[in-house]
């Protein structure tokens, strides 16, 4: 095996990149507004509404507002580095196409494998967590699923590591999958219009709770406001603010969707770097002000559940109840959502893959009445109802959080490789200070991975080794870099 070849790099102008193969010119309509709406559709989602919760009662206290500081400090380092590549390299794709130009055929290979995990278990996660806000609701109504048919049948704890809860499958996560599955298989496409509605619909409904929340602080849930460690690493103290970091990371992410929509950008150059700082700027803000009113409505002991918001609005008592339902019905709408977007986003990621040839050319084949890829879409929302039915937001969560920071990682150094093997390139929109900004942005990722669970390295190198064997048993001998022309 020739291992130069397994860095063989694509042009930044092969027929896979611009989209200029006869089926896919998409168009042009997106300004920065529009990306900025993008981001914080892709980026509000479970993560404030469910992990929020669980990473305070279990690690972090009230101080999960510091997590939040610290993941939000981590994103900004690989948010500018992804800014300076979409605007030096606009094409669809995003990170896995940027290792593909910087890096070479299979880093780009193990970014689109990571991209796949982070897309695929963040919707599932969603849709567990929307599960939880439906199980409240219903249950405000008197109606409720028995155990057995809304819980993960496998369960997570640090003491027991994986083990069987006695359910047997979350049903509501699978129904959500599959009627969004049904919806990217038709085509009704995520349109610009329908996602700045949710994203009103999302802002608002933050803003709703920070309002309705404010009067109903109570400081001494504030007190310590960085519970003392239990002696066990990462269970409160300054590791538990880190490990709760690692764990809302998850609710940051989202923003990199901006920079896969170049091909629809009127301006990619300027208005790409906008969108992802943009929405990245006003989720950090909303995040940090909701984490404090959630863990000072509430002790922070109470909020271990994947409703922690229904938590504390019940915790508000009785008054202005229908405002409580229009937020918990928000924050269903709103997670549904989500689990479009990412579903819908990871079927373009094949769509490219597939058309590099790493992948069969099912992935990216249009059908000819729905226009939209049929196979890619059916597989896809297949596996994300399997993995939303059989795991709890644990499990899904840190390996989404796991997938990300390797890809962030590797944005940061491309950033560094693509300044010294191409400083030629036109960039619209530049990292300041590098080498040290996308340095500190590696050393941060790799840090913030050291602080996951060793289960979640368990799973990271099960995940990985299903991704090389793909690799190595047909992506190598079908890409075409290598076909003769
Ligand atoms: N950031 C997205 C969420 O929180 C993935 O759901």
């Amino acid at each position: 095996m020739n291992l130069n070849k397994l860095f063989t790099k694509k042009s930044m102008h092969s027929p896979s990149n611009d989209g200029e193969d006869g089926h896919h010119e998409l168009k042009k309509h997106l300004g920065a507004l529009n990306l900025t709406a993008i981001g914080i559709g892709a980026i509000i989602g479970a993560g404030i509404f469910v992990i929020t919760g669980q990473a305070a009662a279990d690690f972090a206290g009230p101080a999960i507002t510091l997590s939040f500081v610290i993941a939000a400090i981590i994103c900004i380092f690989a948010g500018l580095c992804y800014a300076e590549l979409s605007s030096m390299i606009p094409v669809s794709g995003g990170s896995y196409s940027y290792a593909y130009i910087a890096l070479g055929e299979l880093p780009a290979w193990i970014v689109g494998w990571m991209l796949t995990s982070q897309l695929l278990f963040s919707s599932a996660t969603v849709a567990v967590g929307w599960s939880g806000y439906c199980m409240n609701l219903l249950k405000d109504f008197g109606f409720q699923l028995p155990y057995s048919l809304s819980s993960a049948p496998i369960l997570y704890t640090p003491e027991l590591g994986l083990h069987w809860s006695g359910a047997f499958i979350n049903l509501p996560a699978v129904i959500l999958i599959g009627v969004v599955g049904i919806f990217i298989t038709i085509g009704i496409k995520a349109a610009a219009t329908f996602n700045n509605i949710m994203v009103v619909i999302k802002l608002c409904t933050v803003a709703l709770f920070i309002i309705l929340g404010i009067a109903y602080v109570n400081t001494d849930n504030w007190h310590p406001f960085i519970p003392e460690n239990t002696g066990v690493f990462g269970q409160y103290g300054w590791s538990g603010i880190l490990r709760g970091a690692g764990l809302v990371f998850f609710a940051y992410i989202g923003f990199d969707t901006v920079a896969t929509m170049a091909q629809e950008s009127k301006n990619p150059q300027k208005d790409l770097p906008r969108g992802i700082l943009g929405s990245l700027a006003i989720c950090t803000v909303a995040y940090v002000i909701t984490a404090l009113i959630l863990t000072g409505v509430i002790s922070y002991k109470f909020l271990s559940v994947p409703d922690p918001m229904s938590v504390a609005l019940d915790a508000m008592g009785s008054q202005m109840i229908w405002l409580k339902y229009i937020v918990k019905l928000a924050i269903i709408a709103g997670l549904a959502s989500v689990a479009l977007v990412q579903l819908l986003a990871l079927t373009r990621i094949f769509m490219t893959i597939s058309k590099d040839g790493l992948l069969p050319r099912a992935f990216s084949k249009v059908h000819t009445k729905t226009k939209t890829p049929v196979f890619s879409s059916i597989l896809t929302a297949i596996a994300c109802m399997a993995a939303a039915g059989l795991f709890p937001i644990a499990v899904l969560g840190s390996l989404v959080v796991m997938s990300t920071l390797i890809i962030f990682a590797i944005v940061c150094l491309g950033v560094l490789i693509l300044r010294y093997t191409h400083p030629e390139f036109e960039r619209p929109f530049k990292v300041p200070l590098v080498p040290i900004i996308p340095a500190v942005g590696i050393l941060c990722c790799v840090a913030q991975m050291g602080f996951l669970p060793i289960d979640t390295w368990a799973q990271l190198i099960v995940w990985l080794a299903i991704g090389l064997t793909v690799y190595f048993q047909y992506s190598r001998h079908h890409s075409n870099l290598r076909l003769p022309r």
